[in-house]
Order: C-alpha cells, then sequence, then structure tokens
C-alpha cells in the first residue's frame, strides 16, 4: 500500500521544506518534489496548504493506572485513539510495579492491559516503588527489554515514596545500565504536614492542595534529586516540572554541564492556581505538582525557548469529576490527582506556543516530538524522514476549534480546557502508513498500536 502526500510544508525539528512523501507500507520511501509524475500511489492526500510533521509523541500518561483509590479512566483502547484525534501517535505510559512484588509483575500486567487494545505503538516506563536488591538487578533485565527509563517519587509518601538512598542507589544501578532515572521531584514528606495541618484548620477545598505543596518544595526536591544524580554518576530526567524553582535548579545543573533533562505540561503552562478556587470544582484541576500562580509559566515558557526543558508531556491521568474526583469532597487530600489532557498537547502547544509567538514551528515539532524520540530511544520516530515510521500528521495551523468535553475522545466527564478556542489542528493522522484519523473520522483499530522495545536514551550516548 502506497500513500502519496503531496505539496505539504515538511516541517522537521530541524529544517522546513516544501513537497512531497511517498508512504510505502509502514515507513517513509521517498520525500520529494513532483513525486506524482513519477511514483504511482494507492491513495493520495492534498497537504496544499498544510504542514506535515511527525507524529507528536507523548512521554509521560497513565492509562489505567491504580491511584488514589480509584482508576485513571481511559484504557489503552480510549486513550490512545484520543491521543490520535490529536495528533499524538506514540505514547510512553507508566507501568507501575505494586509494593513488595517485583518490577516483572508490574510489567506483565502493563502489558496485559496495553495488548490487543492500543491504537497506536506505546512503549512503557517502570514505577519503582520499592527499591530492593532483587530490584535493581530486575532494572538491568528492563533495560535490555527497551523499558529503559524507571520513575521514582520523593512525593506521595506511603504510595510510591521512596527515601534518598534508594533513589541513590537507582540511579547507581543506572549509570551502569544505560537507563534514565525520571523523578517527581517534590518533598512529599514535608508537604504532608502542610497538608495535614491546612486540613485541621478547616480548609479543606481543593484550592488548598495546591496551596500545600509550595514551589519552594519542588525546588528543594529538584536540588536533590539533581545533586544525587551528579554523586552517583548518572543522568536525571524531572517529570512534569511546574514552579520556577525547579527550572532554576535544572538549569544551573545544567550550566554546569550535567546530564539533566525536564519535562513541562500543558496545565503548568495554561492553568494557574486561581484555577483552582470556585468550592469543590477546583477539584477538575488537583493534580501534583499543582498548578501555579501566574507568574511561573512565563519562566516555563523562556526554559523551552532555550531549552532547560527539553519535552512538553501532558502526564494524562483522567478521573471523572462525578463519581471519581468526588471521593474528596470535605477533603481535598482524597481527591484523585491527576488531569486529562491526551489529546489535547499538540494543539495547546502549537495554539499557545506558535500563534502566540514563544516558539518556531520547528522548536514546536522538536518539544512534542524529535526530543521525546531522541531522549527516550525511539530512532524510528519523530522525524519526517526517509527509512523511518509513517507516523505523520497532516497538521492544518490555521483551523479553529474549541475545546470542549462535548467533543473531546477521551473518556472523562469534563474539560480543564473547557470552551478554550485554538488555532490548529490535526487533519489527517498516520500511524506506520494507515490513515488513522481522517477529519472527525475514526480508522483506526484496537490492537494496531505495537510495543516498542526502546533503545538507550541517544542523548547519554
Ligand atoms: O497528579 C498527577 N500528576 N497524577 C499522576 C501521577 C503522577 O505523579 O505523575
Ligand atoms: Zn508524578
Ligand atoms: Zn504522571
Amino acid at each position: 500500500m502506497k500513500t502519496l502526500i503531496t505539496n505539504g510544508t515538511i516541517v522537521n525539528a530541524d529544517a522546513t521544506t516544501t513537497g512531497d512523501v511517498l508512504v510505502d507500507g509502514e515507513s517513509i520511501a521517498l520525500i520529494g518534489t513532483d513525486l506524482g509524475a513519477s511514483v504511482s500511489a494507492d491513495t493520495t492526500i492534498d497537504a496544499g496548504g498544510k504542514w506535515v510533521i511527525p507524529g507528536a509523541i507523548d512521554v509521560h500518561t497513565h492509562m489505567e493506572l491504580p491511584f488514589g483509590g480509584t482508576f485513571a479512566k481511559d484504557t489503552f483502547e480510549s486513550g490512545t485513539r484520543a491521543a490520535a484525534f490529536g495528533g499524538t501517535t506514540t505514547i510512553i505510559d507508566f507501568a507501575v510495579q505494586p509494593r513488595g512484588q517485583s518490577l516483572r509483575d508490574g510489567l506483565d500486567a502493563w502489558h496485559a492491559k496495553a495488548d490487543g487494545n492500543a491504537t497506536i505503538d506505546y512503549g512503557f516506563h517502570m514505577i519503582i516503588s520499592d527499591v530492593r536488591d532483587d530490584v535493581l538487578a530486575e532494572m538491568d533485565t528492563l533495560v535490555d527489554e527497551g523499558v529503559t527509563t524507571f520513575k521514582l517519587f520523593t512525593a506521595y509518601p506511603g504510595v510510591f515514596f521512596s527515601d534518598d538512598g534508594a533513589i541513590f542507589r537507582a540511579m547507581q544501578q543506572t549509570a551502569r545500565n544505560g537507563g534514565l532515572i525520571m523523578m517527581h521531584a517534590e518533598n512529599g514528606l514535608a508537604i504532608d504536614v502542610v497538608a495535614g495541618q491546612t486540613f485541621d484548620e478547616g480548609h479543606t477545598d481543593p484550592y488548598y492542595h495546591g496551596v500545600s505543596r509550595s514551589p519552594v518544595l519542588e525546588g528543594e526536591a529538584t536540588n536533590r534529586v539533581i545533586r544525587l544524580a551528579q554523586t552517583a554518576g548518572a543522568a536525571v530526567y524531572i517529570v512534569h516540572l511546574s514552579a520556577r524553582e525547579a527550572l532554576d535548579e535544572v538549569r544551573q545543573a545544567r550550566e554546569e554541564g550535567l546530564p539533566a533533562y525536564a519535562e513541562t505540561c500543558p496545565q503548568y503552562l495554561f492553568l494557574t492556581l486561581d484555577d483552582m478556587k470556585n468550592g469543590f470544582e477546583g477539584a477538575k484541576f488537583i493534580c501534583s505538582p499543582p498548578l501555579r500562580p501566574a507568574d511561573h509559566a512565563p519562566e516555563l515558557w523562556k526554559g523551552l525557548v532555550h531549552d532547560d526543558l527539553q519535552v512538553v508531556s501532558t502526564d494524562h491521568c483522567p478521573f471523572d469529576f462525578h463519581g471519581q474526583k468526588e471521593m474528596g469532597r470535605g477533603d481535598f487530600r482524597k481527591v484523585p490527582n491527576g488531569l486529562p489532557g491526551v489529546e489535547n498537547r499538540v494543539d495547546l502547544m502549537h495554539d499557545g506556543g506558535v500563534v502566540g509567538g514563544h516558539l518556531t514551528p520547528n522548536r514546536w515539532v522538536e518539544i512534542i516530538s524529535t526530543a521525546p524520540a531522541r531522549l527516550f530511544g525511539l530512532p524510528r520516530k519523530g522525524a519526517v524522514a526517509v527509512g523511518v515510521d509513517a507516523d505523520l500528521v497532516v497538521y492544518d495551523p490555521n483551523r479553529r476549534h474549541t475545546i470542549s468535553a462535548q467533543t473531546h475522545h477521551m473518556d472523562v466527564d469534563y474539560s480543564c480546557y473547557e470552551g478554550r478556542e485554538v488555532t490548529g489542528g490535526s487533519d489527517v493522522v498516520l500511524s506506520r502508513g494507515k490513515v488513522i484519523v481522517d477529519g472527525d473520522e475514526w480508522l483506526g483499530a484496537k490492537g494496531d498500536g505495537r510495543f516498542l522495545k526502546r533503545e538507550r536514551s541517544e542523548y547519554l550516548r
């Protein structure tokens, strides 16, 4: 099966060109001008006036995550379908080691959730809840199996929290095996003290989730894990960085030449602590780290421009407002933490980043696709180039549309961006050469997504 995409503006991280892209089977066979004159294709897609970009890669999702006494609502089927409608053709989801069990137990459970259900390609990171000698040894095996990245937490005491010694040992292991430690960096022990005191003072609304989690305690934990990694001789990647204080630590480390990397998420660029007001409605915005006061986002944009932040992921972790977020009525500590967003990232970053004047189209592609591919060991993804997977998006940079729970494809009963009008949208989405989204039409299929055995990070070689 051959598909010819004609007359598009091909936007890669490093260059913009005009021309045609020939897809043969699952990969890109040829890029050039006027290819229609020399090759015959089964299907032609006219991309005149549109951009052809590499399918976006979301390196931080939580499909079906058991968390906060419930489960993140999107399955691998619904979540990857929603991702595809939003121009994302690869996700990397977090498998979880249940405390007291092995990494293998957690990984097998995640394979079972995704296999036969995912509609786009997917990889896994491994959340380590319980660092033990046998677990450290298992990390080497997982790296060889393409699960090359491990998330640990200085937050969530009693759930995912690891102490500094455990984190340090895991970092030493990746320094040896070429893996990468991803850190949720907030001082969870101190935060829980503040949250308890805040609750005891009678502040029970969701807004106080945000107030209890000081940005200083994100900065402190970010500094600590960077310095642990430095001492262990390991690289570190800070997930869902939200605060100026944390960014300062990453920037400082990078200026020192340390292999410190970080992502932020759309919620920290487009939403603020004030969104958590309005009584219990604020529960819709409860995530950790929390939304920050409005003066943090401009710093994060600067961080993206200057490459102190390399990636924007979503941390997609959707809970219905009704029935799930409502578990925390009367106690903000009981609201499940997490926001939906896998469908909205590409358009929000185009609208706020490119149209908003912060990012060139090339830098936008780099942040949403190319850097994630390189950092997370996916050499066949992240570029419009001959020989790589034909994960492609025909993107209309001028299409205006309104984000709403009425029209989104995520299996969740609200949107954090309800009513926000954005410019830019994915018209046609191809996953390994197959058109899976054509306008509003879904042409993909459950089970078509493949597990991606990832290589070690290109940034660490
Ligand atoms: O609130 C969040 N971020 N929920 C998902 C779990 C995590 O910490 O990434
Ligand atoms: Zn986290
Ligand atoms: Zn997360």
